[in-house]
């Protein structure tokens, strides 16, 4: 049996720092206000004519030159986003793949939020582990700077733009494979976090689609208290079914939206400081980015290691939520 491993990890981060202070001078808030109920200091924002794809480009560039897989080899691309570069079609994967130079690979976008990460890493271990592929180049990569409303104190305060990627590759060895993945989702709390306009649920002849707004709405509040209770029970049943205890997980990497969520979540799951990656900080949340961004700021700092566990954990607009257990298993160490 073929079993799914993930390889390597590779990220992007644009170089415009947007602060807390410089957000202070756009909408009435502070920086102790933000810092305070999100943990959050500053992120980055893409440029202008710095597109979603490009930023995944250069995240895939990473991961695959990290992968030890040829790019020819790939023949699965999959790109988490919510901030395509065009509404619809073509998707964001087909032109990364293209800008990569992958032809014939079968590429496409995974609409699933914050939890877009983790979705795509289930459906690469599901094809990988049924034989129909074996290279899967996974993208997160988000622009929400395009779709914040930077009017908006609820949520502009919150958002930032990166890319993260990884390769998943066939193994026939038990150790090296992911150990599982849980997917979930209930679109009873659809309103909670939506883009109402630009889709054909909108009302397209109002003046509200008229003024082209396709930004990002949230019933901040009510999600925090979801998130925290979705992710915990979720991430208790991935451990129990799978007969780990928290204490054994090396690194706790999970959705970067708000320190207080990763705080509750991880206290709930009797986390130790040193196990729970945090760069909520300094990138804000980046959705379908912000888990392999985190593994990548792990990896860069010489604290992945080969074989230990990473615990991921992701909630996002849908609602999806998401949990997966994944040892580091780059080829070239082996
Ligand atoms: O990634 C996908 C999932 N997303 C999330 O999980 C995000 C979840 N939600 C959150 O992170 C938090 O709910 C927020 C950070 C968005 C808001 O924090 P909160 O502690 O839930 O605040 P709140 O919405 O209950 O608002 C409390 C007060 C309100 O004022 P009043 O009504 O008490 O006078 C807000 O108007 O804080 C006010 N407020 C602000 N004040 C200063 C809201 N945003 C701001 C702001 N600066 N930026």
């Amino acid at each position: 049996m073929a079993y799914a491993a993930f390889r390597s990890i590779g990220a992007y981060v644009p170089e415009k720092i947007l602060t807390n202070e410089d957000l202070a001078k756009m909408v009435d808030t502070s920086d102790e206000w933000i810092t305070k109920r999100t943990g959050i200091k500053e992120r980055h924002i893409a440029a202008k004519d710095e597109f979603t794809s490009d930023m995944g480009l250069k995240a895939a560039t990473k991961a695959l030159e990290r992968s030890g897989v040829e790019k020819d080899k790939i023949d699965m691309l999959i790109c988490a986003t919510i901030s395509p570069d065009y509404f619809c079609m073509p998707s964001t994967a087909t032109i990364i793949a293209n800008k990569l130079g992958i032809k014939g690979a079968t590429a496409f976008d995974v609409t699933a939020a914050c939890t877009g990460f983790i979705y795509s890493l289930s459906i690469a271990k599901a094809f990988i582990e049924s034989g129909m592929k074996k290279n899967v180049l996974i993208v997160g990569s988000e622009k929400l700077s395009a779709i914040t409303d930077y009017t908006d104190r609820g949520t502009c305060i919150l958002f930032g733009d990166g890319a993260g990627s990884a390769v998943i590759s066939a193994t026939d060895k038990k150790e090296e494979a992911i150990i599982d993945i849980h997917t979930g989702a209930d679109g009873e709390y659809a309103d909670l976090l939506m883009t109402p306009n630009g889709g054909t649920g909108s009302a397209h002849d109002s003046l509200e689609a008229e003024s082209g707004s396709c930004f990002m709405q949230m019933k901040g509040n009510e999600t925090f208290k979801v998130a925290v209770r979705t992710l915990t029970n979720d991430v208790k049943e991935i451990l129990t079914e799978n007969n780990i205890k928290s204490e054994d997980i090396k690194h706790f990497i999970p959705h970067q939206a708000n320190l207080r969520i990763i705080k509750a979540v991880g206290d709930a799951l009797k986390m130790r400081e040193d196990q729970v990656v945090i760069t909520v900080q300094k990138y804000g949340n980046t959705s379908g980015a912000s888990i392999p961004m985190a593994i990548n700021d792990l990896y860069e700092a010489g604290n992945l290691e080969v074989g230990e566990i990473m615990l991921l954990d992701a909630f996002g607009g849908g609602l999806t939520w998401g949990s997966a257990l994944v040892p580091f298993s780059p080829i070239s160490k082996l």
